[in-house]
């Protein structure tokens, strides 16, 4: 599809990149995930290890991003490193995460922050991790102890990263998510992170600027002919339930990369000669237009950040093909009147796709040896976008390309 005419985005618009502490810091040894990696049987291909060791080198990864022109930068805090065990506070790790406020600022990079990406503790893991009757208690603690990171010099915090999803897979094993692929949400785990939410943003309500919101993976599900019915009731406790909880929010983050077609008997596997990535899932840009709109809808009008939409290919050319179309249709939603805040990338590295290092997502590539990172011409391209505030119309500018 060509355009004459580039896609203009409103002032202020935020572009930029996200990442998550567990997916890039490297040697989160405390946390479930790391137990998990280290557990003969668990199915996970590679540990994460050091990961793209940006626990040190976070200043790099920011100096890459602000340097192509993005102007925000979306990163998770390690509940493990904070508080490694229960209710003991590590301030070093509470530095540690200032300075990374500090330092995007410094870059001219707006920060957001994620309190929860994934990972617990090994300590909360033990006592049955969401599972436990404490847990929105225990994450309003955590809340409170994370205070002295996001008093200063942050606006946007995300509580929870994907709770749909940690609904769907809490407690399982690695093998059995490969085995079934995404299995039915825990619906006792979805209220307890609803109320952990409601929790943690109770306690951020006391530093007046901060505005909460937590983020939901879309997941554009597409009833089959006749499948409508099926489709609502699928989709529901997967995705709708999660954005209705965000009514009321100060923002909702959506989170966008495929689409999924519901038959009769639930969901129908990928049409053989379809573009795939390398998570295997369908190549489908518009997914993230359907995403915003259906959260515009059932938030009942709460701003929406884009906080996470990318591709894993090998195939660099392909993830600004994709961005371009999500970008398109995205800016379709906003000229039918969905408010959106900004758009950030998933990923800004190539990095540890919960089990394997495969599925690059980045705009930054890493040398395994020596951590050296390479901006990607994707990287160029996002923030060609991001200085102009536009697609450019097609042909682009293909600038940084080649
Ligand atoms: C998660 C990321 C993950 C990405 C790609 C999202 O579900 O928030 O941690 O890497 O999707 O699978």
């Amino acid at each position: 599809m060509t355009r004459s005419t580039p896609l203009r985005f409103p002032e202020n618009f935020h572009w930029g990149a996200a990442t998550a502490a567990h997916q890039v810091e490297g040697n989160n040894i405390n946390n479930d995930w790391w137990a998990r990696e280290h557990t003969p049987g668990s199915g996970i291909v590679e540990p994460s290890g050091d990961a793209c060791d940006s626990y040190h080198r976070y200043r790099e990864d920011m100096a890459l991003l602000a340097d192509a022109g993005l102007n925000t930068y979306r990163f998770s805090l390690e509940w493990s490193r904070i508080e490694p065990e229960a209710g003991f506070v590590s301030r070093a790790a509470i530095d540690h995460y200032r300075r990374m406020v500090t330092a995007c600022h410094e870059f001219g990079l707006t920060p957001m922050v994620t309190l929860h990406h994934f990972t617990v503790p090994r300590w909360m893991d033990a006592i049955g991790g969401w599972r436990h009757p404490d847990a929105p208690d225990l994450f309003g603690r955590f809340t409170e102890i994370a205070l002295p990171i996001v008093t200063d010099g942050v606006q946007w915090v995300c509580t929870i990263n994907e709770p749909n999803i940690m609904a769907m897979i809490h407690g399982r094993r690695e093998t059995d998510l490969v085995a079934s692929g995404l299995p039915a949400p825990d619906e006792a785990i979805s209220e307890v992170l609803r109320q952990a939410h409601v929790r943690s943003r109770s306690v951020l309500s006391s530093v007046p600027a901060l505005r909460t919101g937590w983020s939901v993976a879309t997941q554009a599900f597409a009833a089959e002919p006749g499948c409508e019915q099926a489709a609502r009731a699928y989709g529901y406790p997967r995705e709708d339930y999660f954005l209705e909880a965000a009514r009321g929010d100060d923002w909702v983050c959506v989170q966008a990369y495929t689409r999924t077609f519901i038959g009769p008997d639930g969901p129908r596997p990928i049409p053989e000669r379809t573009e795939t990535t390398l998570t295997g899932w369908e190549y489908y840009p518009p997914a993230l237009g359907i995403g915003v709109r259906n959260a515009w809808e059932l938030t009942g009008g709460v701003p929406i950040f884009v906080t996470e939409n990318g591709i894993a290919t090998a195939d660099d050319s392909r993830r600004i093909d994709y961005t371009r179309g999500a970008l398109t249709g995205l800016h379709q939603a906003m000229a039918d009147g969905v408010s959106v805040l900004g758009y950030l990338h998933w990923s800004a590295l190539d990095n540890y796709e919960w089990g394997s290092y495969r599925p690059t997502f980045g705009l930054i590539s890493w040398n395994r040896e020596t951590f050296e990172r390479t901006a990607k011409p994707s990287l160029g391209w996002l923030g060609q976008v991001a200085r102009a505030n536009e697609v450019p119309a097609t042909p682009d500018l293909r600038v940084g390309v080649g």
